[in-house]
């Protein structure tokens, strides 16, 4: 049996947070340049989000450039950045009535890139099928020393009183403030870290890593993700009996 059809479909995970990893190795090991890699990567994204739509998976949040990227060859950024602009088409977005966003450093990016993004962000704004979210030029520490200035020019200003600063403020601080903190984050590529993805949002996130390079990821293993996740048991602190018993009363 595939992992697909094992699925649980009411149990399918509302955001799923993936940071796409390894496609400069999958070129690599091809005797290709490192850019092949993200030229297929670039494929199998248009194909997820295709996959993700159809399991009903509400948000799909996806690292695409890291502030750390940019330290990257300039010649690789110059072709991420190049792919991104050719690659940016709402028309997939309209056809899966998917609602396109972007989270990062926006302003970093080129100006032509930035221009079809938002372009792309207002034709596709009221779409509530399912959500895709790039984040690019994204890092959580970029994102929370963003959101500390914030907030702590609303207090100079008056606005609010330091002490009224609690999670929710922060969290309405952070990019990701109109979605839900993610389910379930895979890892492909075979490292086991977070680099700098999603830190505040994923404190309770159940965590999945793959070998698989980001090229060979496919449905299948998207599924085998959210099967394993649907046999963790997400506890927030709380014991395994009191989780049973919120269980059965959400039951009758
Ligand atoms: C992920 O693949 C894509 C980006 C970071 C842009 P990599 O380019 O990091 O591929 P590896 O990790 O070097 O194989
Ligand atoms: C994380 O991958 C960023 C993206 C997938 C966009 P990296 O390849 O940049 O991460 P490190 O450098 O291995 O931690
Ligand atoms: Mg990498």
């Amino acid at each position: 049996m595939t992992y697909q059809e094992q699925l649980d479909k009411n149990r399918i995970p509302g955001h799923v947070a993936i940071i796409m990893d390894g496609n400069g190795r999958w070129a690599e090991q091809r005797g290709k340049q490192r850019t092949e890699g993200h030229i297929q990567g670039v494929e199998v994204v248009r194909k997820i989000m295709e996959n993700a739509v159809e399991l009903g998976i509400k948000y799909l949040t996806l690292y695409t450039f890291s502030t750390e990227n940019w330290n990257r060859p300039q010649q690789e950024v110059s072709a991420l950045m190049g792919l991104l602009f050719k690659n940016i088409q709402e028309d997939v977005f309209i056809r899966n009535q998917v609602r396109f966003r972007v989270i990062g450093d926006m302003e970093r990016l080129p100006e032509d890139v930035q221009v079809k993004l938002v372009d792309c962000m207002e034709k596709t704004k009221d779409f509530d099928r399912s959500c895709m979210v790039l984040a690019l030029s994204y890092s959580s520490r970029w994102e929370i020393t963003r959101a500390a200035r914030m907030l702590a020019e609303k207090a100079v200003k008056g606005e609010i009183s330091p002490a009224d600063i609690d999670e929710k403020m922060v969290s309405a601080s952070m990019t990701t403030d109109f979605m839900p903190d993610p389910d379930l984050l895979i890892r492909t590529g075979g490292e086991i870290r977070l680099s700098n993805y999603l830190l505040w949002q994923s404190a309770y996130t159940e965590l999945y890593f793959c070998d698989t390079f980001w090229p060979d990821f496919n449905m299948e293993e998207l599924c085998k993700a959210i099967y394993v996740y649907q046999q963790r048991e997400r506890r927030f602190g709380k014991t395994g009996a009191q989780v049973a018993e919120q269980k059965n009363k959400t039951a009758e």
